[in-house]
Protein backbone atom coordinates (compact mmCIF):
# COMPACT_ATOMS: atom_id res chain seq x y z
CA UNK A 1 0.00 0.00 0.00
CA UNK A 2 1.12 3.60 -0.49
CA UNK A 3 1.75 5.98 1.92
CA UNK A 4 -1.87 7.28 1.18
CA UNK A 5 -3.15 11.03 2.00
CA UNK A 6 -5.83 10.48 4.83
CA UNK A 7 -8.99 11.37 3.07
CA UNK A 8 -8.17 7.64 1.40
CA UNK A 9 -7.94 6.37 4.90
CA UNK A 10 -11.02 7.64 6.30
CA UNK A 11 -13.27 6.60 3.27
CA UNK A 12 -15.00 3.44 4.43
CA UNK A 13 -14.70 0.58 1.32
CA UNK A 14 -18.39 1.28 -0.27
CA UNK A 15 -16.98 4.88 -0.89
CA UNK A 16 -13.90 3.91 -2.19
CA UNK A 17 -15.93 1.41 -5.25
CA UNK A 18 -18.31 3.59 -5.79
CA UNK A 19 -15.33 6.43 -6.33
CA UNK A 20 -13.57 4.24 -8.61
CA UNK A 21 -16.83 3.21 -10.38
CA UNK A 22 -17.29 7.09 -11.08
CA UNK A 23 -13.53 7.76 -11.92
CA UNK A 24 -14.10 4.69 -14.58
CA UNK A 25 -17.02 5.87 -15.98
CA UNK A 26 -15.69 9.67 -15.92
CA UNK A 27 -12.55 8.07 -18.15
CA UNK A 28 -14.29 6.03 -20.67
CA UNK A 29 -12.21 4.56 -23.34
CA UNK A 30 -9.29 6.89 -22.16
CA UNK A 31 -8.99 4.24 -19.18
CA UNK A 32 -7.91 0.38 -19.29
CA UNK A 33 -7.22 -1.22 -15.74
CA UNK A 34 -5.14 -4.24 -16.53
CA UNK A 35 -5.34 -6.74 -13.34
CA UNK A 36 -3.04 -10.34 -12.65
CA UNK A 37 -4.78 -13.25 -11.38
CA UNK A 38 -3.15 -13.02 -8.25
CA UNK A 39 -4.54 -8.95 -7.02
CA UNK A 40 -7.11 -9.55 -4.58
CA UNK A 41 -10.75 -9.30 -4.71
CA UNK A 42 -11.04 -5.80 -3.89
CA UNK A 43 -8.86 -4.81 -6.90
CA UNK A 44 -9.40 -7.65 -9.47
CA UNK A 45 -13.27 -6.70 -9.42
CA UNK A 46 -12.39 -3.24 -11.17
CA UNK A 47 -10.28 -4.53 -13.81
CA UNK A 48 -11.47 -4.23 -17.83
CA UNK A 49 -9.32 -7.50 -18.37
CA UNK A 50 -7.77 -10.01 -15.96
CA UNK A 51 -4.94 -12.20 -16.83
CA UNK A 52 -1.97 -14.46 -16.40
CA UNK A 53 1.77 -12.64 -17.52
CA UNK A 54 1.10 -13.88 -21.28
CA UNK A 55 -2.24 -12.49 -21.64
CA UNK A 56 -1.62 -9.36 -20.32
CA UNK A 57 1.25 -8.88 -21.84
CA UNK A 58 -1.11 -9.31 -25.16
CA UNK A 59 -3.78 -7.04 -23.66
CA UNK A 60 -1.13 -4.11 -23.11
CA UNK A 61 0.28 -4.49 -26.78
CA UNK A 62 -3.47 -4.38 -27.92
CA UNK A 63 -5.01 -1.87 -25.84
CA UNK A 64 -4.10 0.92 -28.11
CA UNK A 65 -7.38 2.83 -27.94
CA UNK A 66 -6.70 3.87 -24.13
CA UNK A 67 -4.62 6.83 -23.13
CA UNK A 68 -3.76 5.18 -19.50
CA UNK A 69 -2.96 1.65 -18.89
CA UNK A 70 -3.30 1.04 -14.81
CA UNK A 71 -1.61 -2.33 -13.97
CA UNK A 72 -2.58 -3.80 -10.45
CA UNK A 73 0.24 -6.57 -10.70
CA UNK A 74 4.20 -6.29 -9.74
CA UNK A 75 6.66 -4.40 -11.22
CA UNK A 76 7.78 -6.38 -14.06
CA UNK A 77 3.98 -6.73 -15.66
CA UNK A 78 3.58 -2.77 -15.41
CA UNK A 79 7.69 -2.95 -17.02
CA UNK A 80 6.71 -5.08 -19.81
CA UNK A 81 3.09 -3.11 -20.39
CA UNK A 82 5.46 0.17 -21.06
CA UNK A 83 7.93 -1.70 -23.01
CA UNK A 84 4.76 -2.63 -25.45
CA UNK A 85 2.31 -0.13 -25.20
CA UNK A 86 2.90 3.14 -28.01
CA UNK A 87 4.76 6.18 -27.26
CA UNK A 88 1.32 7.75 -26.81
CA UNK A 89 0.08 5.92 -24.17
CA UNK A 90 0.83 6.20 -20.13
CA UNK A 91 1.13 2.82 -18.25
CA UNK A 92 0.55 3.79 -14.27
CA UNK A 93 1.38 0.79 -11.47
CA UNK A 94 -0.82 1.99 -8.54
CA UNK A 95 1.90 0.52 -5.70
CA UNK A 96 5.32 1.06 -7.90
CA UNK A 97 7.12 -0.97 -4.89
CA UNK A 98 4.88 -3.74 -5.50
CA UNK A 99 8.07 -5.84 -7.47
CA UNK A 100 8.58 -9.17 -7.89
CA UNK A 101 11.43 -10.83 -5.43
CA UNK A 102 12.09 -13.46 -7.94
CA UNK A 103 12.71 -10.52 -10.58
CA UNK A 104 15.15 -9.04 -8.71
CA UNK A 105 17.23 -12.32 -8.30
CA UNK A 106 18.80 -11.22 -11.71
CA UNK A 107 20.29 -8.31 -12.83
CA UNK A 108 22.04 -7.64 -16.73
CA UNK A 109 25.23 -7.30 -14.91
CA UNK A 110 25.21 -10.44 -13.71
CA UNK A 111 24.14 -11.61 -16.51
CA UNK A 112 26.73 -10.55 -18.45
CA UNK A 113 29.19 -12.34 -16.40
CA UNK A 114 27.55 -15.74 -16.64
CA UNK A 115 27.11 -14.99 -20.56
CA UNK A 116 30.70 -14.38 -20.79
CA UNK A 117 31.83 -17.17 -18.69
CA UNK A 118 29.72 -19.82 -20.37
CA UNK A 119 29.40 -19.22 -24.01
CA UNK A 120 33.20 -19.85 -24.28
CA UNK A 121 32.44 -23.04 -22.72
CA UNK A 122 30.44 -23.71 -26.16
CA UNK A 123 31.91 -21.81 -28.71
CA UNK A 124 29.10 -19.26 -28.70
CA UNK A 125 26.42 -22.16 -29.33
CA UNK A 126 24.61 -21.05 -26.22
CA UNK A 127 20.62 -18.44 -26.64
CA UNK A 128 19.61 -17.09 -23.54
CA UNK A 129 16.02 -17.36 -22.45
CA UNK A 130 14.31 -15.08 -19.55
CA UNK A 131 11.36 -15.75 -17.78
CA UNK A 132 9.00 -12.53 -17.92
CA UNK A 133 8.93 -12.11 -14.49
CA UNK A 134 12.53 -10.08 -14.54
CA UNK A 135 13.66 -6.70 -15.06
CA UNK A 136 13.86 -4.96 -17.94
CA UNK A 137 17.58 -5.11 -18.35
CA UNK A 138 17.33 -8.65 -18.58
CA UNK A 139 14.89 -8.75 -21.15
CA UNK A 140 17.05 -6.73 -23.08
CA UNK A 141 19.94 -8.51 -22.48
CA UNK A 142 18.52 -11.56 -23.76
CA UNK A 143 16.80 -9.26 -26.96
CA UNK A 144 20.44 -8.17 -27.50
CA UNK A 145 21.65 -12.05 -27.23
CA UNK A 146 19.64 -12.93 -29.97
CA UNK A 147 17.40 -15.08 -27.50
CA UNK A 148 13.78 -13.99 -26.50
CA UNK A 149 11.17 -13.83 -23.12
CA UNK A 150 8.74 -16.54 -21.93
CA UNK A 151 5.88 -17.12 -19.18
CA UNK A 152 4.93 -20.16 -17.45
CA UNK A 153 2.19 -20.83 -20.63
CA UNK A 154 4.61 -20.63 -23.28
CA UNK A 155 8.08 -21.95 -21.66
CA UNK A 156 8.20 -25.10 -23.76
CA UNK A 157 7.51 -23.87 -26.92
CA UNK A 158 9.94 -20.70 -26.44
CA UNK A 159 12.59 -23.55 -25.12
CA UNK A 160 11.72 -24.97 -28.81
CA UNK A 161 12.33 -22.55 -30.94
CA UNK A 162 16.00 -22.11 -28.67
CA UNK A 163 17.02 -25.46 -29.27
CA UNK A 164 16.38 -24.73 -33.05
CA UNK A 165 18.44 -21.82 -33.19
CA UNK A 166 21.43 -23.23 -30.60
CA UNK A 167 22.12 -26.39 -28.89
CA UNK A 168 22.75 -24.72 -25.23
CA UNK A 169 20.13 -23.03 -23.52
CA UNK A 170 20.81 -20.19 -20.03
CA UNK A 171 17.71 -19.58 -18.83
CA UNK A 172 17.17 -17.03 -16.23
CA UNK A 173 15.95 -16.24 -13.14
CA UNK A 174 14.03 -19.33 -11.99
CA UNK A 175 15.26 -22.40 -11.65
CA UNK A 176 12.38 -24.25 -11.40
CA UNK A 177 9.95 -22.96 -13.99
CA UNK A 178 13.55 -23.66 -16.14
CA UNK A 179 14.26 -27.25 -14.68
CA UNK A 180 10.32 -28.43 -14.92
CA UNK A 181 10.54 -27.22 -18.80
CA UNK A 182 13.94 -29.29 -19.56
CA UNK A 183 12.66 -32.15 -17.34
CA UNK A 184 9.06 -32.12 -19.58
CA UNK A 185 11.12 -32.61 -22.76
CA UNK A 186 13.01 -35.30 -22.05
CA UNK A 187 16.23 -33.63 -20.88
CA UNK A 188 17.34 -35.30 -17.85
CA UNK A 189 19.06 -33.75 -14.60
CA UNK A 190 22.20 -34.69 -15.42
CA UNK A 191 21.84 -32.16 -18.57
CA UNK A 192 20.49 -29.42 -16.52
CA UNK A 193 22.82 -27.07 -14.69
CA UNK A 194 23.05 -24.79 -12.08
CA UNK A 195 23.94 -21.10 -11.98
CA UNK A 196 24.22 -19.16 -8.78
CA UNK A 197 25.03 -15.74 -9.49
CA UNK A 198 26.33 -15.06 -5.89
CA UNK A 199 28.57 -18.62 -6.21
CA UNK A 200 29.28 -19.31 -9.62
CA UNK A 201 30.66 -22.49 -10.09
CA UNK A 202 33.36 -23.92 -11.94
CA UNK A 203 32.34 -23.21 -15.85
CA UNK A 204 34.10 -26.64 -16.85
CA UNK A 205 31.83 -28.62 -14.83
CA UNK A 206 28.91 -27.85 -16.93
CA UNK A 207 30.67 -28.72 -20.43
CA UNK A 208 28.10 -31.72 -20.34
CA UNK A 209 24.70 -29.62 -19.89
CA UNK A 210 22.59 -28.24 -22.57
CA UNK A 211 20.46 -26.07 -20.33
CA UNK A 212 21.73 -23.99 -17.42
CA UNK A 213 19.16 -22.27 -14.91
CA UNK A 214 19.32 -19.59 -13.08
CA UNK A 215 19.39 -20.00 -9.35
CA UNK A 216 16.06 -17.97 -8.78
CA UNK A 217 12.96 -19.12 -7.15
CA UNK A 218 9.74 -17.70 -6.20
CA UNK A 219 9.16 -18.09 -2.56
CA UNK A 220 4.93 -18.54 -2.77
CA UNK A 221 5.62 -21.71 -5.20
CA UNK A 222 8.24 -23.24 -3.21
CA UNK A 223 6.96 -23.35 -0.15
CA UNK A 224 4.50 -26.62 -1.38
CA UNK A 225 6.46 -29.51 -0.44
CA UNK A 226 6.05 -33.43 -1.43
CA UNK A 227 4.07 -33.86 1.86
CA UNK A 228 1.77 -31.64 0.97
CA UNK A 229 0.89 -33.42 -2.45
CA UNK A 230 0.82 -36.98 -0.17
CA UNK A 231 -1.41 -35.94 2.52
CA UNK A 232 -3.57 -34.13 0.31
CA UNK A 233 -3.91 -37.17 -1.71
CA UNK A 234 -4.53 -39.36 1.08
CA UNK A 235 -7.49 -37.24 2.70
CA UNK A 236 -8.78 -36.75 -1.13
CA UNK A 237 -8.04 -39.92 -2.65
CA UNK A 238 -9.70 -38.81 -5.90
CA UNK A 239 -8.43 -35.36 -6.02
CA UNK A 240 -6.70 -33.79 -8.79
CA UNK A 241 -3.80 -31.77 -7.97
CA UNK A 242 -2.58 -29.09 -10.18
CA UNK A 243 0.48 -27.08 -9.26
CA UNK A 244 2.06 -24.05 -11.01
CA UNK A 245 5.53 -24.67 -12.86
CA UNK A 246 7.22 -22.19 -10.70
CA UNK A 247 6.82 -25.58 -7.70
CA UNK A 248 10.02 -27.50 -7.21
CA UNK A 249 10.14 -30.41 -9.50
CA UNK A 250 9.35 -33.00 -6.58
CA UNK A 251 6.09 -31.34 -6.28
CA UNK A 252 5.44 -31.21 -9.86
CA UNK A 253 6.46 -34.77 -10.38
CA UNK A 254 3.58 -35.96 -7.45
CA UNK A 255 0.85 -33.69 -8.97
CA UNK A 256 -1.55 -34.82 -11.96
CA UNK A 257 -0.94 -31.85 -14.15
CA UNK A 258 1.36 -28.37 -14.36
CA UNK A 259 -0.03 -25.40 -15.38
CA UNK A 260 0.48 -21.76 -15.75
CA UNK A 261 -2.20 -19.63 -14.07
CA UNK A 262 -4.46 -19.91 -17.02
CA UNK A 263 -3.94 -23.68 -17.17
CA UNK A 264 -4.98 -24.02 -13.73
CA UNK A 265 -8.21 -22.35 -14.02
CA UNK A 266 -9.07 -24.18 -17.22
CA UNK A 267 -7.51 -27.50 -15.23
CA UNK A 268 -10.55 -25.92 -12.57
CA UNK A 269 -13.55 -24.98 -15.15
CA UNK A 270 -12.88 -28.70 -16.78
CA UNK A 271 -12.74 -30.35 -14.10
CA UNK A 272 -16.44 -32.55 -13.11
CA UNK A 273 -19.09 -31.15 -10.55
CA UNK A 274 -18.93 -32.81 -7.36
CA UNK A 275 -14.74 -33.22 -7.88
CA UNK A 276 -12.28 -32.16 -5.71
CA UNK A 277 -9.37 -30.34 -6.99
CA UNK A 278 -6.49 -29.72 -5.06
CA UNK A 279 -4.63 -26.55 -6.23
CA UNK A 280 -0.65 -25.39 -5.51
CA UNK A 281 -0.75 -21.23 -6.94
CA UNK A 282 -1.25 -18.61 -5.03
CA UNK A 283 -3.98 -18.44 -2.67
CA UNK A 284 -6.30 -15.17 -3.53
CA UNK A 285 -6.71 -17.17 -7.11
CA UNK A 286 -7.41 -20.39 -5.81
CA UNK A 287 -9.92 -19.28 -2.91
CA UNK A 288 -11.57 -16.67 -5.98
CA UNK A 289 -11.62 -20.19 -7.81
CA UNK A 290 -13.45 -21.95 -4.79
CA UNK A 291 -16.10 -19.30 -4.99
CA UNK A 292 -16.16 -19.18 -8.40
CA UNK A 293 -17.02 -22.67 -8.56
CA UNK A 294 -19.28 -24.01 -5.63
CA UNK A 295 -20.09 -27.46 -7.42
CA UNK A 296 -16.48 -28.35 -7.16
CA UNK A 297 -14.20 -28.43 -3.78
CA UNK A 298 -11.59 -26.19 -4.82
CA UNK A 299 -8.74 -26.71 -1.99
CA UNK A 300 -5.46 -24.65 -1.38
CA UNK A 301 -2.43 -27.47 -1.41
CA UNK A 302 -1.28 -24.83 1.25
CA UNK A 303 -2.41 -21.27 1.53
CA UNK A 304 0.33 -19.23 0.35
CA UNK A 305 0.23 -15.65 -0.73
CA UNK A 306 2.46 -13.52 -3.22
CA UNK A 307 2.55 -10.22 -0.29
CA UNK A 308 3.82 -7.90 -3.32
CA UNK A 309 0.85 -8.99 -5.19
CA UNK A 310 -1.33 -8.03 -2.49
CA UNK A 311 -0.13 -4.42 -1.78
CA UNK A 312 -2.06 -2.99 -4.29
CA UNK A 313 -5.29 -1.91 -2.30
CA UNK A 314 -8.75 -0.42 -3.88
CA UNK A 315 -7.91 2.78 -2.46
CA UNK A 316 -4.19 2.50 -4.33
CA UNK A 317 -6.04 1.86 -6.96
CA UNK A 318 -8.51 5.19 -6.04
CA UNK A 319 -5.80 6.81 -5.66
CA UNK A 320 -4.09 6.18 -8.46
CA UNK A 321 -7.02 6.96 -10.61
CA UNK A 322 -7.97 10.19 -8.59
CA UNK A 323 -4.15 11.43 -9.80
CA UNK A 324 -5.44 10.84 -13.55
CA UNK A 325 -8.32 12.66 -13.08
CA UNK A 326 -6.87 15.97 -11.46
CA UNK A 327 -4.27 15.97 -14.83
CA UNK A 328 -0.95 15.13 -12.33
CA UNK A 329 -0.79 10.64 -12.72
CA UNK A 330 1.61 9.27 -10.31
CA UNK A 331 3.51 6.11 -9.82
CA UNK A 332 4.14 6.23 -13.91
CA UNK A 333 6.35 3.23 -15.60
CA UNK A 334 9.14 4.03 -17.31
CA UNK A 335 11.66 2.18 -19.19
CA UNK A 336 14.59 3.85 -20.87
CA UNK A 337 14.57 3.93 -24.48
CA UNK A 338 17.41 1.26 -25.43
CA UNK A 339 16.79 -0.84 -23.12
CA UNK A 340 13.19 -1.00 -24.18
CA UNK A 341 14.26 -1.39 -27.84
CA UNK A 342 16.35 -4.37 -26.62
CA UNK A 343 13.53 -5.40 -24.36
CA UNK A 344 10.81 -5.39 -26.90
CA UNK A 345 13.28 -7.06 -29.41
CA UNK A 346 13.03 -10.41 -26.94
CA UNK A 347 9.08 -9.90 -25.73
CA UNK A 348 8.08 -9.76 -29.69
CA UNK A 349 9.79 -12.72 -30.44
CA UNK A 350 8.01 -14.65 -27.84
CA UNK A 351 4.32 -12.69 -28.78
CA UNK A 352 4.96 -13.46 -32.68
CA UNK A 353 4.97 -17.22 -31.20
P1 LIG B 1 1.75 -16.62 -14.73
O1 LIG B 1 0.86 -15.45 -14.72
O2 LIG B 1 2.54 -16.71 -16.00
O3 LIG B 1 1.10 -17.91 -14.40
O4 LIG B 1 2.88 -16.36 -13.63
C1 LIG B 1 2.66 -16.54 -12.31
C2 LIG B 1 3.39 -15.58 -11.49
O5 LIG B 1 4.07 -15.90 -10.61
C3 LIG B 1 3.21 -14.21 -11.81
O6 LIG B 1 3.96 -13.52 -10.95
FE1 LIG C 1 6.93 -13.03 -7.99
FE2 LIG C 1 6.12 -15.40 -7.05
FE3 LIG C 1 4.74 -13.21 -6.44
FE4 LIG C 1 4.72 -14.17 -8.94
S1 LIG C 1 3.90 -15.16 -7.12
S2 LIG C 1 4.96 -12.04 -8.32
S3 LIG C 1 6.82 -14.95 -9.10
S4 LIG C 1 6.87 -13.66 -5.84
Amino acid sequence: MNDLPQKYKEMSDGEVYAAIRQARQTLGERLTILGHHYQSDEVIQFADFRGDSLELSRQAAQATRAEYIVFCGVHFMAETAAILCQPSQMVIQPVIEALCPMASMADAEEAAAAWDALSPLWDGDLLPLTYQNSVADIKAFVGKQGGAVCTSSNAAQLFQWAFSQKGHVLFMPDEHLGTNTALAMGIPHARIGIWNPLRPPQVESLAGCQVIVWKGFCSVHTCFRPEDVDEARANYPDALVVVHPECKHEVVAKADLSGSTTGIIRAVEQAPAGSTVIVGTEWHLVNRLAETYPDKRVLPLRRSECRTMAMTTARDLLYALDGILSGTPHNIVTVDEDTAAWARVALERMLRG
